[in-house]
């Protein structure tokens, strides 16, 4: 699953958010074809440093949101937040150390974040999705 389209599947329902979401796949797109053509290697850190700050951004906004709505569960997601974005920024550090395993730096950093984005979105973003449904019944 090195390349993840977004589709409804993914919706949190605030559109701001599914728009960061589609970006953040965008990008993964991106450093995905630049490992594909192996020939942009000097392009991967900037290509890194859009993710990872696209990333920082996204949380930030999203944690913004949950707070908005007084989220009960926000300290939980936002140390899911915490963990992967210290993850990532391990890869980034390697992907600026490394430079023999450049491209297989960046294929694995393209898959981790696939996945663990596949997984939280479908898994903790739709839980505040769920919560804003079931308070409108209350
Ligand atoms: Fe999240």
């Amino acid at each position: 699953m090195s390349c993840i389209e977004w589709g409804d599947a993914y919706s949190v329902c605030v559109e701001f958010l599914d728009e960061d979401h589609k970006q953040l796949f965008a990008l993964l797109r991106k450093a995905d074809d630049a490992c594909k053509l192996d020939t942009q290697t000097e392009n991967y850190p900037l290509i890194v440093n859009e993710l990872v700050s696209y990333l920082l951004n996204h949380f930030a906004a999203e944690e913004g949101y949950m707070n908005k709505i007084k989220y009960p569960d926000i300290a939980a997601h936002k140390h899911e937040h915490e963990l992967f974005y210290n993850r990532v920024l391990a890869f980034q550090q390697k992907i600026y150390e490394n430079k023999e395993d450049y491209t297989k730096d960046m294929l694995d950093l393209t898959e981790t974040l696939s996945h663990w984005l596949h997984h939280h979105i479908l898994n903790v973003d739709q839980q505040y999705t769920n919560f804003v449904v079931l308070s409108y019944f209350k």
